[in-house]
């Protein structure tokens, strides 16, 4: 994979909520975290932008409980077609993603299509799965036509290399160089990217309605998450830490109450 370096700063969308809300006196209520006065119990309140993330009802991450989880026959399999596909690496300091320049594929939701636009990364993973953390999940960003979400969520435990990661370690390095200002995203352009490894068809999911796991919150985003789990070397996991700020090392939001949503599961298996 080139990783010609035509790394350049450019202003986060951060900082244009900044502008937003500088005359609030809430200079600097944008920059959220993972932890102390900026973490995950206080987004709600650092920008009323942000106040779905303390009142909402439909929040995300979720722990995946066996006994939460109903079987849905009605549940399609999830075809995945994307092809390869120009792209950018971004560290925006809370996570590092990679964001398509052109159309890579759609995903059909009951009827309904969704284009892959960004994937990006977080350490640990975000959803549980009957109380268990995972050491990694990647969340693959689809937008519908009316602005709404479908977002596919894969589990990694630390293991052997994952092959995607791999293709970008050149650039993910250079993410570590690079001395952006807090507020500014790092970019670089990876070039064509295979999309292959994110292509397998999957037998199993779980599916829920919830939100945006980073501020706003926005309860937008219809989940699947993958039932297979895949692998992550420590040395990736590392390259993934090393560029963000320092208190988005580890980026899992807590998981949230259900509050009576239910959780469907497609499993292939058992659809015989
Ligand atoms: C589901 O299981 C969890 C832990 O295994 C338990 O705490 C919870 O009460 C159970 N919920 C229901 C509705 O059975
Ligand atoms: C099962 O899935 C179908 C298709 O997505 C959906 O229309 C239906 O409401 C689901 N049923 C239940 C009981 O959740
Ligand atoms: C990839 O996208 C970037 C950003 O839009 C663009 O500058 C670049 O020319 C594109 N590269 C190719 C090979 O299309
Ligand atoms: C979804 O995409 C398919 C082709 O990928 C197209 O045939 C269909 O019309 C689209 N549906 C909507 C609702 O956009
Ligand atoms: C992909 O989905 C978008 C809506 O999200 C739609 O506008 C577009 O026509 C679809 N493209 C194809 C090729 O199906
Ligand atoms: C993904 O799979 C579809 C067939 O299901 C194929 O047409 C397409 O070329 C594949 N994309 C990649 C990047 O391998």
């Amino acid at each position: 994979m080139a990783t010609a370096r035509i790394c350049f700063c450019i202003f986060a969308l951060s900082l244009l909520l900044a502008i937003a809300s500088a005359y609030d006196g809430h200079d600097h209520a944008f920059e959220f975290g993972y932890s102390g006065s900026h973490g995950p119990d206080k987004w709600g309140n650092l920008d009323p932008a942000f106040s779905a993330c303390a009142s909402g009802k439909k929040q995300s991450p979720i722990n995946i409980q066996k006994n939460m989880t109903s079987l849905n026959k009605s549940l399609k399999p999830i075809v995945r077609n994307y092809k390869p596909a120009n792209a950018t690496l971004i560290n925006n300091g809370f996570n590092i993603g990679v964001r398509f320049e052109e159309y890579v594929g759609n995903i059909s939701i009951d009827n309904k299509n969704y284009s892959l636009k960004q994937m990006h990364w977080h350490l640990p993973s975000e959803h549980h799965i009957h109380g268990e953390q995972f050491a990694a999940e990647l969340h693959l960003v689809h937008k519908g036509g009316d602005g709404s979400l479908a977002v596919i969520a894969i589990l990694f435990k630390e293991e052997g290399a994952d092959p995607l990661v791999s293709k970008m370690e050149g650039g993910l390095k250079e993410l570590a160089k690079d001395k952006c200002k807090a507020d500014e995203d790092s970019v670089i352009a990876l070039g064509t990217l295979d999309t292959k490894q994110l292509n397998k068809s999957s037998r199993k999911y779980y599916r829920y309605v919830g939100s945006l796991t980073t501020p706003p919150c926005s309860e937008t985003v219809t989940w699947t998450i993958l039932g297979k789990v895949r692998s992550i070397s420590k040395e990736q996991i590392a390259l993934l830490q090393t560029p963000v700020k320092a208190d988005c090392k580890k980026n899992a939001r807590p998981c949230q109450p259900l509050n009576g949503r239910k959780i469907e599961l497609y499993d292939e298996a058992k659809d015989a």
